[in-house]
Order: structure tokens, then sequence, then C-alpha cells
């Protein structure tokens, strides 16, 4: 049977760091309320002035991923790109990545599932490997937020949030009995909650796609979000998919060896692990590092997991999950081969 095994990891973060002290001499918010809300203590922002795209991320990620894989370009027969943020609005960042990659007619796709934009693509990936359309597969999820954040004190309960970065996974189709690789997902959306966590502007739905005479730092321009109601939806949704999944490849939540959940909130996280009784030591948070970096917050998780030793042997089964704008949620679980 075709098993869809992951063969290289990668993650990429640009060089600017910016910690929640430095985020206090831009807008009134303290260090004290990032940390005790979020857990986040640092970010990395692409540096001022500078044009980096979510594909420039996402190739720096993809070229890790490659090289452990010890994939060449050439190799790929398909590549998914998740983002929130393309570098442009089209083509997608996907078409962008492969042309720096040096590939010229490899198809790409673009996911925009937002924080399940990885799960999305590597459920999609699987569809694809299973279906015999494709068999060597480059996942990835990279996000550039850093430019479109509202830095006033206006923006400030999500501007804190995010940070930009990428992962990559290289995922080969291969044939065998066991029950390994991508062993069972799950993917939902509800769009009826669009408009707790949305960026409204520019809008093709509008007779003006930009408004005339707004000006540019209107806040539909910038990332909205009903804070609380996401929380509540995330920490109600992640152990309901977690059920179904589980139940879906008949195993039992201590067959799991790590959670990856998306980086969103330790707290969410911390309160995942409490009402499920999973041992705060199988549930991989970096947020802290890192911030929110939405598609790409599992990948990079998941890649610094596997170089830290903390999975990677044979039969370590993980769970991926995660809830974000859309709303759009989802788990997949996977088994090392
Ligand atoms: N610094 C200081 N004070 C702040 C900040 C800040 N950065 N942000 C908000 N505040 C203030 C508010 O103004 C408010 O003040 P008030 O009581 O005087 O009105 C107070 O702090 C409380 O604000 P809340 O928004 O109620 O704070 P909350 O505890 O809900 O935390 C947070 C906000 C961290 C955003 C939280 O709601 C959260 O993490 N939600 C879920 C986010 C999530 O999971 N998103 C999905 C993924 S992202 C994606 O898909 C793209």
């Amino acid at each position: 049977m075709k098993r869809s095994v992951i063969r290289g990891t990668g993650r990429a973060v640009p060089s600017r760091l910016v910690t929640n002290e430095d985020l206090t001499k831009i807008m009134d918010t303290s260090d004290e309320w990032i940390r005790q809300r979020t857990g986040i203590e640092q970010r990395y922002w692409i540096p001022e002035g500078e044009e980096l795209g979510a594909s420039d991320l996402g190739l720096e990620a993809s070229k890790k991923a490659l090289d452990l894989a010890g994939w060449q370009a050439e190799d790929l027969d398909f590549i998914i790109f998740a983002t929130l943020s393309p570098d442009i609005m089209f083509p997608g960042s996907g078409c962008l990545l492969a042309d720096k990659l040096g590939l010229n007619s490899t198809p790409a796709l673009d996911i925009r599932q937002q924080c399940t934009g990885f799960l999305y693509g590597l459920a999609t990936a699987d569809a694809y490997i299973k279906s015999g359309l494709a068999s060597k597969v480059l996942v990835v999820g990279a996000e550039v937020h850093s430019t479109g954040l509202d830095k006033s004190t206006r923006g400030r309960d999500v501007t804190v949030i995010f940070g930009d970065g990428a992962g990559a996974v290289c995922v080969e189709g291969i044939e065998t009995d066991e029950n390994v690789g991508v062993i069972a997902s799950c993917l939902h959306a509800d769009g009826s909650g669009a408009d707790s966590l949305m960026v409204e502007l520019p809008a093709s739905r509008l007779p003006d796609r930009m408004p005339k005479d707004l000006p540019a730092d209107d806040p539909r321009y910038f990332p909205s979000m009903d804070g609380k109601k996401v929380f509540k939806k995330a920490v109600r949704k992640l152990p309901e998919v977690t059920k179904e999944v589980l139940e879906k490849a008949d195993l039992a939540i201590d067959d799991v060896d790590m959670f990856f959940p998306h980086q969103a909130n330790l707290r969410i996280n911390q309160a995942y692990g409490q009402f499920m009784k999973i041992d705060e030591s199988k549930i991989f948070n970096n947020i802290q590092r890192y911030g929110n970096t939405t598609a790409a917050s599992i990948p990079m998780a998941f890649d610094e997991a596997i170089e830290q030793k903390l999975v990677g042997k044979k039969n370590d089964t993980v769970l991926f999950l995660g809830l974000g704008a859309g709303l759009t949620w989802g788990g997949v679980l996977y088994r090392f081969a």
C-alpha cells in the first residue's frame, strides 16, 4: 500500500530578533502582559527596509529539507505552499518558490488556510501521493506577517503575537504493508466565523478593491481578531479533532508520543493538555521564541523537535493539530517509518 513518509524537514526565520521589550518602544504594551497572556518572549521579523517575501523564507527552509532528504529540486513532482501572507496578490507563492528553486514546469499549489495551512497541505500531499498523482512532494508553510501589522497601540492585541518564519517538509510515497507515514487526517472549515479573524482589505467583493480616500493606516488593511472567541473555539475544537483523528486511525491518546499543536498561544496549548490529560512533556511548544508563525508554526516545531532528537525513531507517532482563521481546524497523525 502507498504511504506518505517525511524524508526531510527544514525551517528558517529572518535575521531581525524582536523582543517584547522592543515592542514596548513602539506601542503601549509590556513584556509581562505578552508573556502572561501568550507565553511569547520574542519573535523574528524581516529587517526594516528589506524586501523578503514568504517564498524567500520558504526557499531557505525548503533547501534545508531537500538537503536532509538527499533530493534535488528537480526530483520534486509537486509543490504545496501554505501561507496567508503571499509575496504578492497573485500569482501564488508556490509558483515563485518553484522559480527560485530553478524549476520551470513542476506543478505548484497555494493553500490559504492560515494556521491550519500546513495540515491542509500535508493531507493534500498524502492524497496526491495515494492517488498516484505525485510521489515526491514539497510542503511548505511560510509567513511574512511583520510588513502587514498595525504597529501602533491600536493593533497591539494582534501585532504582539505574530512572527515571520517558514517550515518545509519533503514527503515521499513508498510501498509498504506497515502502518507508517500519514496514517489519518481530519480537516474542517466554518466560514461563519470568518470575521472573527481576518484582513478585510483589499477586497475583490467591493466595487473598488482599494476604496478611494482611505488612509493607508485604515484598520481594515490590518489583521483584526476577536481573540477571546478564537481562543474559546480552539480550546473546544482541538480536543474534538484529536478524538476524531485518533478514532479514524484506531489509536488511543497514549499511542501518541508527541503532540504538535499550532503555536497560537501557549495558554491554548496548556489548556488543551490539561483537558486531554496529556503530560506537558509530550506537547511541543516553541512559541516563546518565534511567536505565532501561522502556517509555518507546525513544520518549524516539527523540524526543531527532530533536531533535538525528541522524535524521529521508527514508529514514533506524532499528532499535528491546529485551529485558525477561516475558521479552519484539523489534525494529522503521522508515524515515522
Ligand atoms: N499589551 C497590553 N495590553 C493589551 C494588549 C497588549 N499587547 N493587547 C490587548 N491588551 C489589553 C486590552 O486592550 C484589554 O484591555 P481592557 O481590559 O482595558 O479593555 C486587555 O488587555 C485584555 O484584552 P483581551 O483581548 O481581552 O485579552 P485576552 O486575554 O483575550 O488575550 C489574545 C488576547 C492573546 C489575543 C488571546 O485572546 C488569544 O490568544 N486568542 C487566540 C488567538 C488565536 O488562537 N488565534 C488563531 C491563530 S492566528 C491565525 O489563524 C492567523
